[in-house]
Formats: C-alpha cells, structure tokens, sequence
C-alpha cells in the first residue's frame, strides 16, 4: 500500500469560483503569501531558540519509549483504561481513539486489540456515578492514567479524590499504586507531589508545551499505544508533515496557507472557521481542532499590550448530520463563515445497501451502492450548494485514515494555529481569560486563600428573586 497522504485543496476560496465580493483573488492570494513568509520564518526560528518544543515531539525518541515501557508493564489484566483529564489532557486521546480504533471498539472484544478504554473530562456526578457503579467489582482489571500537568484543575483532581479513595479502600495501598499512572509535570506541581508520595508510576508532560500541543508527547500517547495504535507511525506521519509545514515557500507549506487563508477571511467579515469533517472517526479531530484555535487565537491584547479582542470561533459540524441540522444557516444565514471539510478517499470498510422492496422504485438509485459512494456524493453536494451561494470552503483529502494520516493532520493544524498566532500578532500560547474561572471555582469551593474572590462572586451566586419567573 502506498504511503498516506494528505493534502490541503483551497481552490473554493478563491475569487474565480465564488467571486470577488466573497473569495480571493489571485493579487490578494500573492500578498497573503509576502505577509506570511516572515510568520513561517518566525515560527522556524521560535523552534530553533528552543521556545516552542511541541514542534520537535515527533522526533523525541524517550517520550515514544518511556510510552511503550508503561504500556508493556501494565498491559497484562488490563481489560479498561481511563483517562482522567481535561481540555488538552484529554481531547488528543479522544480523537485519536475514535479516529483508529472501530466505532464499536468498548463494545466488541473482537473489534479490539487492547483495553476498553474511557476518558472523563467532565464532572457529572450523574456519569461518573454510572461508571463507578459499572467499575467497582473490575478495579483490578482496570488502569487509571490521571493527566494533569498542574495537578491543581479541579475537574481531575476531584475525580481523581473519588478514585483514589475507592482504590484505597477496595484494593489498598499497594493496589492504589498499581493501578494508577500519572502524567504530569517532570518535577513540580501538586500531581507530582502526590505520585512521588505514592510511589506512583509516571510520564511525563514536557516542559513548555501547552495542554492543546500535547497529544503527540506521553499525554495523548499512553492511552494509544494501550488501544493498539501505532504510535511510531503517528509520530512519523507528524514528522512527514514537519518538512512541509517549516519550508518557507508559501505555496508549498500548507499550514502557512491554511493560516493566510483562515487569517483573510477572518480580517473580511467572517470570523466563524467551521470544521466538517465526512467521516465519523474524524468528528472527534473537529473538537480537539476547536480548543487549539479557540484557546490559542483567542485574546485580547496583541504582543505589544493593546486591546484587540481577536479570535476566529470555531464551529465543529458532522457530514451528513449536520445537513440536517445546520446548512440551512450556512447557506442563507450571513456568508460570515470559511468552511473546512475532512474528505476520506477510501475507508477501511465499507457497506453496500441492499435492493429496493418493490413497492420503493423510487429507491432503485440506492440499491447495490457503497455507502462511502453516498457519503462522499453528499459532501460534495454540500460544498456544492454552499459555493452556489458564494461561501469560502476548503477541503482536508486523507487519502485513508491510518497513524500517519493522523499524525499528519494534528501537525499540520499545530503548525497552521503557530503561524495564524503571528499573523494576528498574539501570543497562542498562553490562556489567561481561562485562568479567572478556575480561581472562582476554588473560591466557590471553599479553598483557603481565595475568600476575598468569594465575596466578589456573591453578587453572581446569589438568586435575585426580582429576576426569577
Ligand atoms: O490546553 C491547555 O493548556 C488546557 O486545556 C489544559 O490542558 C487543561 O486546563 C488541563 O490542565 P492540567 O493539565 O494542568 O490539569
């Protein structure tokens, strides 16, 4: 089989397909490549000073083997893996999950090579509470891999109490040890106090790399490698698309066109980057897309301290779904959105529909089909109906989905939300506005040191009867 590609197709951006009004034209196309060349070349040299390490996680061998280690040691008897994390500790290990492993991959021991695995992101009581329930005679069967690089965000440190307890008091010290894994900082942090306490074994999140670079270093990787992804061959697919994303030929880096692209369209009234992709595997890809972009891009001052209030926002959409659901705004709403679509060539299996029941003529056109036929045809139709009423759209080919492909597409928007960051002139790389809601919650909650925070949240937490119907 030839080796995965793939590739970005932007020709429905521009002006001869949807006209002047709403696309780009080729002078303007020319000029976003002279503004974009020195991001490229500023995002190379911000790697090569060291200041930007997710660029360089493929290439880092330890991460990969330190990976396998754990993996190898905590495989045997290990029928679940759950994941405790949030936002980038967690999103990278749903995408990947759902992107290469079968849709009913918990479900059907024959359509798995390795545990069930779960990832909690959340705290709903009324889902942890279900799991629990479901988890509380498996225990010894089951591996908890607790993601926090800080040790101090809430949502997993409080299911990681709940678990740590029922651990304890089920199974013992010497169980609790055995059953948990922590990725966190190398050195510091309150995660990293409680594993050197515990003895608990650990991987590490690198230093300098933010929770939405990270699904390519042990965060994303251990629960891969535990489901039978082939993680060399992501890490190879990210490293094949390195080569392009850091040449400093506009026309021949993707990442440098998709930003000049998505960086245009925001600056002419359409500041909404709509990521659809047409295959459900790749769904899970649109949500850890939309908090690389939303955290990275969004802020309010620029890199010299004045207010800019930028940020594109980023709408996640299934093909053939979201057809029926949201196409109808896409197409007469405000043309205020650039559409990115997830095209795959050829699926890993496919399924052909049966013959029309005789009374159906009007089905005959179905009959004998590949499903993949219907699905591409209807992403097609959409893209279609859209440039008909002059909306921007771009398209991500996967030749098929495999490690590499993925790999690749996770690089290619890291490197794409780098240079759009320089483009917008921001810092993508800090998340202060997210900051002020984790204190309140330490406040709500009665944590020492921010009762002062407290008092100022009263007037939001108190009920105001007058408003209340
Ligand atoms: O991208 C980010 O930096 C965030 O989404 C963090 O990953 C998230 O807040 C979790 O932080 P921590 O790993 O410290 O628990």
């Amino acid at each position: 089989m030839s080796e995965t590609k793939i590739s970005l197709y932007y020709k429905n951006v521009m002006a001869d397909v949807i006209g002047e009004e709403h696309g780009i034209t080729k002078a303007q196309l020319q000029d976003l490549a002279e503004k974009t060349v020195p991001a490229i070349v500023e995002c190379n040299n911000q790697r090569k000073a060291g200041k930007i390490p997710y660029r360089d996680l493929p290439y880092v061998e330890s991460y990969a083997k330190d990976v396998k280690a754990v993996a190898a040691e905590i495989k045997d008897g290990c029928e679940n893996f759950v994941v405790l994390g949030i936002g980038g500790s967690a999103l990278g290990n749903i995408a990947l999950q759902a992107a290469l492993n079968p849709y009913m991959y918990n479900m059907d021991e024959n359509q798995r090579k390795g545990p069930r695995l779960f990832v909690f992101d959340n705290v709903d009581p009324m889902q942890l509470g279900s799991f629990l329930h479901w988890v509380g005679d498996k225990l010894d069967k089951t591996i908890f891999n607790v993601i926090s690089k800080s040790g101090r965000t809430a949502e997993t440190a409080s299911q990681f109490l709940v678990i740590r307890e029922m651990l304890l008091e089920k199974l013992g010290a010497d169980g609790f040890q055995k059953q948990v894994v922590a990725t966190t900082d190398a050195n510091a942090g309150t995660m990293r106090k409680i594993a050197d306490d515990a003895k608990l074994r650990t991987l590490v999140v690198p230093d300098g790399v933010g929770g939405r670079f990270s699904v390519l270093s042990p965060v994303g990787l251990l629960s891969a490698a535990m489901c039978g992804i082939d993680i060399d061959e992501l890490l190879a697919g990210a490293a094949k698309m390195d080569e392009l994303c850091s040449k400093e030929d506009f026309f021949a880096n993707p990442a440098a066109i998709n930003a000049a692209i998505n960086w245009h369209f925001y600056n002419r009234q359409k500041p909404i980057s709509v990521m659809m992709p047409y295959s459900y595997a790749l769904k899970d890809l649109s949500d850890w897309y939309r908090q690389l972009w939303a955290e990275s891009l969004g802020k309010t001052k620029d890199l010299q301290g004045n207010d800019v209030f930028v940020g594109p926002t980023p709408v996640k959409a299934l093909g053939t779904t979201d057809q029926h659901s949201q196409v109808q705004l896409y197409r007469e709403g405000p043309n205020d959105k650039l559409f990115t679509f997830l095209q795959v060539s050829e699926f890993s299996s496919d399924v052909t529909m049966g013959a029309e029941p005789q009374v159906a003529p009007e089905l005959d056109y179905l009959a004998g089909q590949k499903m993949s036929k219907l699905l591409n045809a209807e992403k097609l139709a959409t893209e279609y109906a859209l440039l008909h009423d002059k909306r921007p759209c771009m398209t991500v080919l996967f030749d098929r989905i495999d490690a590499s492909a993925i790999g690749q597409f996770i690089y290619l928007f890291e490197v794409t939300t780098s240079i759009a960051g320089l483009l917008f002139g921001i810092d993508a790389y800090d998340q202060p506005a997210v900051e002020l809601g984790k204190e309140a919650t330490f406040a709500l909650m009665g944590r020492e040191g921010f009762e002062e925070l407290a008092e100022k949240i009263k007037p939001v937490a108190d009920i105001d009867g007058d408003y209340l119907i």
